[in-house]
């Protein structure tokens, strides 16, 4: 279900917990899953409560609490934009309505091409830099503007 590569990687995070509390390394486990995968099947989710030799239910709690864990199939790029009150007194709205109106899709929403998922963020503690986005989870980008979103989403591949 996994690459060795990724088992490998889960294994690295496992080891950093007492050998009975391999469980701690679960949301190590379903990030570096969700980037092999890009989103997190039942199956998925299944096959790691099986390899931390956890119940599939606590898994599934944890899949689904976090809001970075995707449960349905997204874009090869997911944008987060933070529309939280600090990032919305700083520009957060027209941002919103400028990604919105140039991929031609609302929050929650793909375009048909596969290549975008366009997402409402909570706020990321990085509030003075807002208005602010994170690109696939892991990179952000602070003191958006028109022109500078322009550039992000026309660089995604
Ligand atoms: Fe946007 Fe805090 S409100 S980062």
């Amino acid at each position: 279900m996994l690459s060795a590569h990724s088992l490998a990687l889960i294994d690295k995070e496992v080891i950093k917990y007492p050998a009975e509390q391999k469980q701690s390394a679960v949301m190590s486990a379903l990030r570096i899953a969700q980037i092999e995968r890009g989103w997190l099947s039942k199956e998925c989710i299944e096959y790691v409560a099986t390899y931390l030799e956890m119940p599939a239910i606590a898994v599934y709690e944890v899949a689904t609490f976090y809001n970075m864990y995707e449960l349905a199939p997204v874009g090869r790029n997911k944008v987060t934009l933070c529309t939280n009150l600090p990032c919305q007194l700083q520009g957060a709205d027209a941002i919103a309505a400028h990604m919105q109106a140039k991929l031609g899709i609302g929050f929650g929403e793909t375009t048909a091409d596969g290549r975008y998922t366009l997402k409402e963020g909570e706020c990321m503690g990085a509030c003075g830099h807002g208005p602010l986005c994170l690109h696939n989870n892991h990179k952000m980008h602070d003191h958006l503007t028109a022109e500078s979103v322009d550039k992000l989403l026309d660089d995604m591949k």
